[in-house]
């Protein structure tokens, strides 16, 4: 209404839209593990979000200093620095999001299995925090094995009687982002136009590409789907030869990280939709019997560890 008696352009009357629309969208977001090597790249793409009013940046070493040097950023995001374990419960109050890339990454001829008993306890940590800090808040949880870390985090909210499986959302965006840049690559597309749904897991064969569902509609041959599917499943390992016992990938990480946070926030702000699987190929159907075993076995493993605690 106040708009209409202003009568302003159109232009006017978007742009201010636009901003009533931000005024709104203001969240708090904790990040933990915000010193390691997805945490930096993360804080900085944070800063600049415009849906994040205040960023907690939580790790048990270095925060001061990575705080410091971002909060001099000019965007409104306003930066606090939580360092150390006694500082933690102060991290999560009030967070509407939190996003975990604590833990340690892989080198050379490990698989993310190989870091569930550093990472297992690590997370598990983290999250019986944000059952009694922030029972509300949305969590995207990034450290591997992503497989087995999610099943920990819904068991230990559901043992502070607070799970919700709507808000535990493992982070495979990097899937995605792979997917569209191999696709784009490969098919002379341009990348900003290409999107390839990626479900399943986060590891091996559980992570499936639904080529078949590339927008745009794009035909790939028997020998196509195979080299690419191959290919997405193990970029990450492509990353962590290429790095040479320097870790896992953190920067491509850190993108589809923030690019999943975006996401999270715009759905708090009211956008929401659950998508189903969609038709797959018969390839893809078979991908998928063969995952549901593989991925079972991870879960499994989660739930022990979190049940034995
Ligand atoms: P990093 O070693 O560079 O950083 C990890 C950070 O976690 C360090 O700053 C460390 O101090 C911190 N940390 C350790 N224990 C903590 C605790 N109890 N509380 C808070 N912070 C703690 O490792 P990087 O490269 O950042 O990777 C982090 C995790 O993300 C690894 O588990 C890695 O496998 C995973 N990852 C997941 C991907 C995905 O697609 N979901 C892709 C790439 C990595």
């Amino acid at each position: 209404a106040a708009l209409t008696q202003r009568r302003p352009s159109t232009a006017r009357a978007s742009r201010d839209l636009a901003r009533a629309v931000e005024c709104k969208s203001q969240f708090k977001v904790a990040l933990l593990g915000a010193a390691g090597g997805i945490g930096q790249p993360l804080a900085l793409l944070l800063k600049m979000n415009r849906y994040v009013s205040d960023l907690s940046l939580y790790d048990i070493v270095n925060v001061p200093g990575v705080a410091a040097d971002l909060s001099h950023c000019n965007t409104p995001t306003q930066v606090k620095a939580f360092n150390g374990k006694e500082s933690l419960e102060a991290a999560l109050e009030g967070a509407d999001l939190v996003v975990i890339p604590a833990g340690v990454p892989r080198k050379p001829g490990m698989t993310r299995d190989d870091l569930f008993n550093t990472n297992a306890s690590i997370v598990q940590g983290l999250i019986e925090a944000a059952a009694k800090v922030c029972p509300k808040a949305i969590l995207n949880i990034i450290t591997n094995p992503v497989n087995s870390t999610v099943p920990i985090t819904a068991e230990t909210l559901k043992a502070a009687g607070v799970y919700d499986p709507k808000r535990v959302l493992g982070v495979s965006t990097l899937d995605v982002v792979r997917a569209n840049t191999f696709v784009a690559e490969a098919k002379g597309l341009n990348v900003k136009d290409v999107d390839v749904p990626v479900v399943g897991g986060h590891a091996g064969i559980t992570i499936l590409p639904l080529l078949s569902q590339t927008q745009p509609k794009v035909n790939f041959s028997e020998d196509e789907v195979a080299k690419l599917t191959d290919r997405i499943q193990n970029a990450g390992t492509e990353v962590v030869e290429a790095k040479a016992g320097a870790g896992s990938a953190t920067l491509s990480m850190a993108y589809a990280a923030a690019r999943m946070a975006e996401s999270v926030l715009a759905g708090l702000s009211g956008i929401e939709e659950v998508l189903g699987l969609g038709e797959l190929s018969a390839s893809e159907k078979s991908g998928l019997e063969k995952l549901k075993p593989e991925l079972k076995k991870s879960i499994d493993t989660g739930i022990k560890f979190a049940k034995s605690k």
